[in-house]
Protein backbone atom coordinates (compact mmCIF):
# COMPACT_ATOMS: atom_id res chain seq x y z
CA UNK A 1 0.00 0.00 0.00
CA UNK A 2 1.24 3.29 -1.10
CA UNK A 3 1.58 5.97 1.49
CA UNK A 4 0.39 9.86 -0.07
CA UNK A 5 1.64 12.41 2.20
CA UNK A 6 0.02 15.78 2.28
CA UNK A 7 1.35 19.09 4.50
CA UNK A 8 -1.55 21.17 6.13
CA UNK A 9 -1.58 24.68 6.94
CA UNK A 10 -3.92 26.49 8.95
CA UNK A 11 -3.74 30.41 8.47
CA UNK A 12 -5.52 30.75 12.12
CA UNK A 13 -3.01 31.28 15.11
CA UNK A 14 -6.07 31.39 17.23
CA UNK A 15 -5.80 28.66 19.80
CA UNK A 16 -9.63 27.80 19.76
CA UNK A 17 -8.91 28.00 15.27
CA UNK A 18 -12.08 26.17 13.27
CA UNK A 19 -9.16 25.88 10.26
CA UNK A 20 -6.67 24.27 12.73
CA UNK A 21 -9.65 22.03 13.61
CA UNK A 22 -10.89 21.43 10.58
CA UNK A 23 -7.62 19.87 9.49
CA UNK A 24 -6.85 17.85 12.69
CA UNK A 25 -10.32 16.24 12.16
CA UNK A 26 -9.24 15.43 8.81
CA UNK A 27 -5.93 14.15 10.36
CA UNK A 28 -8.14 12.17 12.82
CA UNK A 29 -10.76 10.65 10.15
CA UNK A 30 -8.01 9.89 6.64
CA UNK A 31 -7.84 6.10 5.76
CA UNK A 32 -3.96 4.72 7.12
CA UNK A 33 -2.26 5.35 4.28
CA UNK A 34 -3.16 8.40 4.02
CA UNK A 35 -0.36 10.31 6.79
CA UNK A 36 -1.64 14.26 7.20
CA UNK A 37 1.48 15.89 8.50
CA UNK A 38 0.31 19.69 9.99
CA UNK A 39 3.45 22.43 9.83
CA UNK A 40 2.85 25.45 12.25
CA UNK A 41 3.11 28.76 10.49
CA UNK A 42 2.97 31.25 13.56
CA UNK A 43 6.88 30.77 14.46
CA UNK A 44 8.13 31.97 10.80
CA UNK A 45 9.42 35.49 11.04
CA UNK A 46 7.84 38.48 8.84
CA UNK A 47 8.91 37.97 5.09
CA UNK A 48 11.84 39.86 4.39
CA UNK A 49 13.20 39.14 0.56
CA UNK A 50 16.54 40.17 2.25
CA UNK A 51 16.46 37.29 4.61
CA UNK A 52 16.50 34.31 2.17
CA UNK A 53 19.30 32.15 1.66
CA UNK A 54 19.32 32.47 5.67
CA UNK A 55 18.75 29.42 8.01
CA UNK A 56 15.36 30.17 9.62
CA UNK A 57 14.75 26.61 11.05
CA UNK A 58 10.76 27.36 11.34
CA UNK A 59 10.85 27.98 7.37
CA UNK A 60 13.54 24.93 7.19
CA UNK A 61 10.75 22.54 8.60
CA UNK A 62 8.19 23.82 6.55
CA UNK A 63 10.13 23.84 3.06
CA UNK A 64 11.59 20.61 4.11
CA UNK A 65 8.03 19.10 4.80
CA UNK A 66 6.96 20.72 1.34
CA UNK A 67 9.43 19.12 -0.33
CA UNK A 68 8.45 15.62 1.14
CA UNK A 69 4.41 15.68 0.98
CA UNK A 70 2.47 14.58 -2.14
CA UNK A 71 0.20 17.41 -1.80
CA UNK A 72 -0.82 20.67 0.29
CA UNK A 73 -4.34 21.20 2.04
CA UNK A 74 -4.90 24.88 3.31
CA UNK A 75 -7.66 25.76 5.53
CA UNK A 76 -7.34 29.66 6.37
CA UNK A 77 -9.70 32.52 7.61
CA UNK A 78 -10.54 35.69 6.18
CA UNK A 79 -9.49 39.05 7.90
CA UNK A 80 -11.42 42.37 6.68
CA UNK A 81 -11.92 40.57 3.22
CA UNK A 82 -8.18 39.54 2.82
CA UNK A 83 -6.26 36.11 3.04
CA UNK A 84 -5.20 35.79 7.22
CA UNK A 85 -1.45 37.57 7.57
CA UNK A 86 0.28 34.45 8.73
CA UNK A 87 -1.21 32.59 5.67
CA UNK A 88 0.14 35.27 3.20
CA UNK A 89 3.39 35.64 5.07
CA UNK A 90 4.62 32.07 4.67
CA UNK A 91 3.38 31.78 1.26
CA UNK A 92 5.10 34.84 0.36
CA UNK A 93 8.52 32.66 1.89
CA UNK A 94 7.64 30.11 -0.38
CA UNK A 95 7.50 32.33 -3.38
CA UNK A 96 11.20 31.61 -4.17
CA UNK A 97 11.61 28.32 -3.72
CA UNK A 98 11.26 24.79 -5.97
CA UNK A 99 9.48 22.75 -3.55
CA UNK A 100 5.78 25.24 -4.43
CA UNK A 101 5.31 25.59 -8.15
CA UNK A 102 3.01 22.15 -9.21
CA UNK A 103 2.06 21.48 -6.03
CA UNK A 104 -1.69 19.73 -5.97
CA UNK A 105 -3.73 21.67 -3.76
CA UNK A 106 -6.57 21.29 -1.40
CA UNK A 107 -8.85 24.02 0.06
CA UNK A 108 -10.75 23.81 3.18
CA UNK A 109 -13.05 26.76 3.61
CA UNK A 110 -14.30 27.13 7.18
CA UNK A 111 -16.50 30.14 6.92
CA UNK A 112 -19.05 29.60 3.71
CA UNK A 113 -19.76 33.35 3.54
CA UNK A 114 -16.03 34.52 3.47
CA UNK A 115 -15.44 34.74 -0.52
CA UNK A 116 -12.98 37.64 -0.72
CA UNK A 117 -10.14 35.77 0.88
CA UNK A 118 -10.60 32.45 -0.54
CA UNK A 119 -10.75 34.04 -4.25
CA UNK A 120 -7.90 35.99 -3.21
CA UNK A 121 -5.85 32.65 -2.39
CA UNK A 122 -6.71 30.72 -5.38
CA UNK A 123 -4.97 33.80 -7.26
CA UNK A 124 -2.20 34.04 -5.10
CA UNK A 125 -1.94 30.50 -5.31
CA UNK A 126 -2.40 30.31 -9.26
CA UNK A 127 0.88 33.02 -9.56
CA UNK A 128 2.80 30.66 -7.19
CA UNK A 129 2.37 28.08 -9.63
CA UNK A 130 0.68 25.79 -7.36
CA UNK A 131 -2.71 23.67 -8.67
CA UNK A 132 -5.66 23.88 -6.84
CA UNK A 133 -7.96 20.70 -7.40
CA UNK A 134 -11.47 22.87 -7.74
CA UNK A 135 -13.47 19.13 -6.93
CA UNK A 136 -11.23 18.40 -3.97
CA UNK A 137 -11.97 21.85 -2.40
CA UNK A 138 -14.65 21.77 -0.19
CA UNK A 139 -17.00 24.35 2.47
CA UNK A 140 -17.48 23.64 6.17
CA UNK A 141 -20.06 26.33 7.78
CA UNK A 142 -17.77 25.82 10.99
CA UNK A 143 -18.34 29.79 12.09
CA UNK A 144 -20.09 30.04 15.25
CA UNK A 145 -20.49 26.14 15.45
CA UNK A 146 -18.56 25.61 18.94
CA UNK A 147 -17.01 22.54 17.13
CA UNK A 148 -13.54 21.49 17.94
CA UNK A 149 -12.03 18.81 16.81
CA UNK A 150 -14.15 15.49 17.79
CA UNK A 151 -17.45 18.23 17.62
CA UNK A 152 -16.24 18.30 13.84
CA UNK A 153 -14.90 14.09 13.78
CA UNK A 154 -18.59 13.01 14.79
CA UNK A 155 -20.41 15.48 12.87
CA UNK A 156 -21.56 13.63 9.75
CA UNK A 157 -21.99 15.41 7.05
CA UNK A 158 -19.05 17.49 7.63
CA UNK A 159 -16.78 14.49 8.26
CA UNK A 160 -18.10 13.32 5.28
CA UNK A 161 -17.50 16.06 3.20
CA UNK A 162 -13.93 16.61 4.61
CA UNK A 163 -13.76 12.86 3.57
CA UNK A 164 -14.51 13.36 -0.01
CA UNK A 165 -12.46 16.22 -0.71
CA UNK A 166 -9.62 14.08 0.75
CA UNK A 167 -10.50 11.32 -1.98
CA UNK A 168 -11.22 13.51 -4.62
CA UNK A 169 -7.91 15.26 -3.93
CA UNK A 170 -5.36 11.44 -3.43
CA UNK A 171 -7.58 10.62 -6.45
CA UNK A 172 -5.53 13.58 -8.36
CA UNK A 173 -2.36 13.08 -6.72
CA UNK A 174 -2.52 9.28 -7.86
CA UNK A 175 -2.88 10.78 -11.45
CA UNK A 176 -0.18 13.26 -11.14
CA UNK A 177 1.68 10.28 -9.90
CA UNK A 178 1.30 8.20 -12.69
CA UNK A 179 1.32 10.55 -15.33
CA UNK A 180 4.75 10.96 -13.92
CA UNK A 181 5.93 7.79 -14.23
CA UNK A 182 4.64 7.02 -17.86
CA UNK A 183 6.32 10.13 -19.04
C1 LIG B 1 -10.32 41.12 12.84
C2 LIG B 1 -11.24 40.15 12.18
C3 LIG B 1 -11.70 40.41 10.92
C4 LIG B 1 -12.56 39.52 10.29
N1 LIG B 1 -13.00 39.78 9.02
C5 LIG B 1 -13.83 38.91 8.40
C6 LIG B 1 -14.26 39.15 7.07
O1 LIG B 1 -13.90 40.12 6.43
N2 LIG B 1 -15.10 38.24 6.50
C7 LIG B 1 -15.49 37.11 7.14
O2 LIG B 1 -16.24 36.32 6.58
N3 LIG B 1 -15.10 36.86 8.42
C8 LIG B 1 -14.26 37.72 9.05
N4 LIG B 1 -13.83 37.45 10.32
C9 LIG B 1 -14.26 36.22 10.97
C10 LIG B 1 -13.16 35.15 10.91
O3 LIG B 1 -12.87 34.81 9.59
C11 LIG B 1 -13.65 33.94 11.69
O4 LIG B 1 -13.70 34.29 13.06
C12 LIG B 1 -12.82 32.70 11.50
O5 LIG B 1 -13.46 31.65 12.17
C13 LIG B 1 -11.44 32.83 12.05
O6 LIG B 1 -10.75 31.65 11.77
P1 LIG B 1 -10.36 30.63 12.92
O7 LIG B 1 -11.61 30.17 13.60
O8 LIG B 1 -9.66 29.52 12.21
O9 LIG B 1 -9.45 31.36 13.87
C14 LIG B 1 -12.98 38.35 10.97
C15 LIG B 1 -12.50 38.08 12.26
C16 LIG B 1 -11.62 38.98 12.87
C17 LIG B 1 -11.10 38.67 14.25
Amino acid sequence: MEIIRILALSGSLREASYNSAAIEAMQVLAPDNIEIDICSIGNLPLFNPDREGERIPSLDKLVQALKNSDGLIIASPEYAHGVSGPMKNALDWLVSGVEFPYKLIMLINTSPRASHAQESLREILKTMSGIVVEKASVSIPLLSSELGVSGIVKNIEMSITLMAGLNEFCAEIERQKLNKRVN
